[in-house]
């Protein structure tokens, strides 16, 4: 069962489970530190959810799918650039796609060779504080491997919640994993839920082709973004032609066939009415995925939502196990994960381990993309914190027009007497490579001076963050 142990014996200072981002990060880190370790990894490759159904295909997905919608719909007419005969093939992006998940998946296999971290691809089960066993299925006796571990790392993620009347088929009632993988473009493509997956997902399907309508529960899109942000995204997705029904609860989903019926109730009027589609995608949220993992065999909590309780430490009750990522509380993003691994992997390293909570970012990879770390203006409102906002749109950035995507703007959320950075938020073009500028700011206490001072080259999309921090003090220069 082990794949070509690095290691002869079977005694760790460290055994990871689970080689998502979390795992893989952290594991590399103790490894640096000279720490003997092995990661146990159920699926036949690593990467986790992030590598191999999640964060990477749905990008290499939405970036194939831009460019098809460029090509199809007169952008590249604008650039001067005559095309005819745009023809989606679907099999050929999705290889691009595969081939991309292979290449990194392959590389997390060749960074754990190269850190000399012992492999174990099985179920990984604790048996007790300084005990993990390695088997074929969970729960299934027969081929077994027993680690011995001075310190474990539970880093096993997460998988989609299932709502009762809508349980995925994986043909048309499908999650994620599946809309990665769709043999055709659905005519008629239902999301249930305006989150993250159901925009980044609902987006590489409108490009190619179909009609997409999206039910959801609360009444915006983009929940937990900062509102005037997430109401900007809704205008330009539905600019785009993504049709959103917002505060109606999805009540059932029927399938037969090809067709599938979905029936919504608006929360306020109770009416209740139906939809028609080929496909009807749920995301509805994840759950940490937390089950057979033999926690009661060491007394390790979980709260009321499976989620692994612990401390600032990110020990559980049995201190040398460690927990991590989607599998606790907090964001469920694959850099918050990273984080984590490296601080548990610091601290039984060298004593010490830090995440900066305030400063995680987060991207929906839609176009334009929706970023933003630190505090929305509601979460400031409701906290009674003071503060001054500087917003500047993309529209008269001299780069923005050139690439063609002049919608959105950034606004920069400063404390009212100190100019302490609060928050930054951006819908617009690359603000998930935008938003870095501002998580660098706000680790180092940066003031929105601090940014509208410092150097930002030019042409750049940045020059809207610099204009943005220089509105804070009403100070903006070209508008
Ligand atoms: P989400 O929590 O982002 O969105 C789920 C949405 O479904 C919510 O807006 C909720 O109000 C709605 N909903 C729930 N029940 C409903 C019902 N019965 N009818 C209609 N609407 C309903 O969850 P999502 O999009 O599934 O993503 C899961 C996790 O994965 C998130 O935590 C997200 O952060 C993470 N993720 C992050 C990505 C990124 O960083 N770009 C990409 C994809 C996922």
């Amino acid at each position: 069962m082990a794949e070509a142990p690095a290691s002869t014996d079977n005694n760790f200072d460290l055994v990871v489970i689970g080689a998502g981002p979390g795992g893989y990060t952290g594991v590399i880190r103790a490894a640096q530190l000279g720490l003997k370790c092995a990661i146990i990894e159920k699926d036949k490759t690593l990467g986790g959810t992030c590598l191999n159904v999640g964060c990477i295909p749905s990008k290499a997905l939405l970036e194939s799918s831009e460019h098809f919608a460029m090509a199809r719909h007169g952008d590249f007419a604008a650039h001067g650039l005559k095309v005819s005969g745009v023809e989606l093939d679907l099999p050929a992006m999705m290889s691009r796609k595969d081939k991309i998940v292979k290449d990194l998946t392959g590389g997390i296999q060749f960074l754990m060779k190269k850190n000399k971290v012992t492999v174990f691809n099985g179920w990984g089960t604790i048996t007790g504080p300084n005990t993990v066993v390695v088997s074929s299925e969970a729960g299934k006796q027969g081929l077994q491997t027993q680690l011995t571990a001075k310190n474990i790392m539970i880093a096993t993620g997460s998988v989609p919640i299932d709502l009762p009347f809508a349980k995925p088929d994986g043909k048309r009632v499908i999650t994620s994993t599946e809309a990665l993988a769709l043999p055709e473009v659905p005519k008629h493509l239902v999301v249930i839920g305006g989150g993250v997956i159901g925009l980044e997902l609902g987006s590489v399907w409108m490009r190619l082709g179909a009609k997409v309508t999206v039910v959801e529960y609360a009444p915006m899109i983009a929940g937990g973004a900062d509102q005037q942000m997430a109401k900007t995204l809704h205008r330009v997705l539905g600019k785009q032609g993504m049709e959103f029904i917002l505060s109606a609860s999805v009540t059932d989903v029927k399938a037969s066939g090809k067709n599938v019926t979905v029936t919504y109730e608006g929360r306020e009027d109770k009416k209740k009415q139906t939809l028609d589609a080929d496909y009807v995608l749920v995301a509805v949220g994840r759950r940490a995925f937390t089950d057979k993992l033999g926690l009661e065999n060491v007394g390790v909590e979980r709260d009321n939502r499976g989620r692994v309780v612990v401390d600032a430490h990110l020990r559980t009750k049995v201190p040398n196990i460690f927990a991590i990522g989607d599998a606790i509380a907090g964001p469920m993003l694959a850099h918050k994960a990273e984080e984590e691994g490296v601080a548990v992997a610091e601290f039984i390293g060298t004593g010490h381990g830090h995440v900066n909570y305030e400063t995680v970012p987060s991207v929906i990879y839609t176009w334009p993309e929706l970023a933003s770390v630190g505090y929305s203006e509601e979460q400031l409102k409701e906290k009674g914190i003071e503060y001054r906002a500087g917003s500047f749109p993309f529209a008269p950035n001299g780069r923005a027009k050139a690439l063609g995507t002049t919608d959105g703007s950034v606004k920069v959320l400063a404390d009212a007497k100190s100019d302490r950075l609060l928050g930054v938020h951006i819908v617009g073009p690359r603000a998930s490579d935008m938003i870095s500028e501002a998580v660098v700011a706000m680790e180092f206490g940066g003031s929105s001076e601090d940014l509208a001072r410092s150097f930002h080259a030019h042409p750049t999309l940045s020059e809207v963050m610099r204009e943005a921090a220089l509105a804070v003090d009403k100070r903006a220069r070209q508008s």
